[in-house]
């Protein structure tokens, strides 16, 4: 057996023989560790394969119609998921340390017990702490084990005693295996760890849930490493401050992944928000200029946010730009393109940007919506308080069709909105909903018309 030692990078697992300050796969700086590799010799593997054993199906044998999927009870964590935990699957749960993803799986146990058999693995806290926990949630049911174990191998020895059709793995940077030289919480751990129970997963058909934490400079390897292991990867994603928290599908190999699930952090754990639009414009603006609403789509449903510019004169020195919520890039476009298109002079104003709620807004369109926050911000105009913006923008100023336009209006007429301004071209065959009149613009000078 030979041992030799490589450099791994913490983040995305790169590895690299020698030392280097910044990671050339990922580009995080300072994130790349030093780890013992034995490596043992591989022999007869070529005499192995010429006896063959292994029996191979054909595509049209394999029996698909066995798919079974377990509801969890939180029906936003059902449709991020797809509709369901599909038994057998692996599903990592990512997200800063204290957003709550212990939380959402032990809640979650509760249903899912009445008709099966669930093991907690806890490697953070003891199995009191956890029944503290369990009670504040009210989780009550028999069929949870729990326990509090850090060392693989004895975490798999429980699963063969009690049999579980459900794992729960908190967290996998808290998992040690023996046989790999490195601390835990290294890649080459966390790696070996997920390994181990992505194989046992396979092999018993259990469902398990593995979270991992996301680290953004601490010593433990992140869940981006493990990624490409899985079958379906979450984040659980949310201000600290505020009490919403976002539950994103990034990988699904069993649904969509542009799914989002929204939840409130409460006293009693979390509470599942059905209306997200109406959480985000509670205690909206009225009458206040430099905000408008727009609606953007989170997978298969609307979502109305409202979009706030505050712009005020610069004091000295350049200008500042900030943004939060949306593309800082795309804000600075915005700028400019209602610089030199609609003539709204802002060389001389700070301006800054916020969606408020804490979502955050990648769909391009939102565009029209940074504009006309940042004009009504500027000449201190305020939108009519029924109406919604949507819309790309492009360089010219011209207005760029979206998609699901229907879709989108009906999400706005549903919260009570009446007119919304939008690109003409994607109005062609789009019905709004009774009483709503969608007004078509080509561009964004005349989108700011309307608002006086
Ligand atoms: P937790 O699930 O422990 O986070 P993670 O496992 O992602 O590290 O959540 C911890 C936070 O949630 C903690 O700061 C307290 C808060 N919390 C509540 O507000 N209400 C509750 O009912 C529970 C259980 C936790
Ligand atoms: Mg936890």
């Amino acid at each position: 057996m030979k041992v030799k030692s490589t450099y791994i990078c913490r983040e995305c697992g790169y590895q690299t023989p020698k030392w280097m300050g910044k990671c050339p796969s990922c580009g995080s700086w300072n994130s790349l560790d030093e780890t013992i590799v034995k490596e043992e010799k591989k022999t007869g593997a070529i005499s192995k394969a010429t006896t063959p054993s292994r029996q191979i199906s054909k595509l049209n044998e394999i029996k698909t119609d066995t798919e079974v999927r377990y509801k969890t009870g939180l029906s936003e964590l059902d449709r991020v998921l797809g509709s369901g935990l599909v038994k057998g699957s692996l599903v990592l749960v990512g997200g800063d340390p204290g957003i709550g993803k212990s939380t959402l799986l032990l809640q979650i146990c509760q249903n899912l017990a009445e008709s099966k058999t669930i093991l907690y693995v806890s490697g953070e806290e003891s199995e009191r702490q956890i029944k503290l926990r369990a009670d504040r949630l009210g989780v009550t049911t028999e069929n949870l084990y729990l326990i509090s174990e850090t060392d693989v191998v004895s975490a798999i020895e429980c699963i063969h005693q009690i049999k579980p059709q459900i794992v729960i793995i908190d967290s996998i940077q808290t998992m040690n295996c023996e046989e790999v030289a490195s601390a835990s919480g290294s890649v080459p751990q966390v790696r070996e760890a997920t390994n181990a129970f992505m194989r046992i997963a396979k092999q018993e058909d259990v469902s398990m849930f593995i979270v991992g934490h996301v680290t953004k400079d601490g010593a433990l390897a992140g869940p981006r490493v493990l990624e490409h292991m899985v079958d379906c990867v979450l984040y659980f994603e949310g201000d600290k401050q505020s009490n919403f928290r976002i539950l994103r599908a990034v990988k699904n190999r069993f649904g969509s992944t542009n799914e989002i699930g929204v939840f409130e952090m409460a006293g009693k754990g979390l509470i599942e928000v059905k209306n997200p639009s109406a959480a985000l414009l509670e205690g909206r603006n009225i009458n206040k200029s430099g905000n408008c609403v727009v609606c953007t789509m989170e997978g298969s449903r609307g979502v109305l946010a409202e979009i706030q510019a505050l712009v005020t004169p610069t004091g000295f020195g350049n200008p500042r730009r900030m943004s939060a919520g949306v593309d800082f890039n795309r804000t600075v476009l915005m700028i400019a393109v209602l610089e030199k298109r609609a003539k709204i002079g802002l060389s001389n104003y700070d301006v800054y940007v916020n969606v408020a709620g804490g979502l955050k807004i990648e769909e391009t369109a939102a565009d029209l919506g940074i504009c006309v926050a940042i004009a009504t911000g500027k000449k201190d105009l305020c939108v009519p308080d029924d109406m919604i913006f949507i819309g790309e923008v492009g360089l010219g100023g011209e207005l760029r069709s979206v998609s699901q336009m229907e879709k989108r209006l009906a999400e706005a007429a549903k919260l009570g909105f009446t007119q919304a301004i939008c690109p003409k071209q994607s109005l062609k065959g789009v019905k709004p909903p009774e009483g709503f009149r969608a007004i078509g613009v080509k561009d964004i000078k005349e989108a700011l018309s309307y608002l006086k």
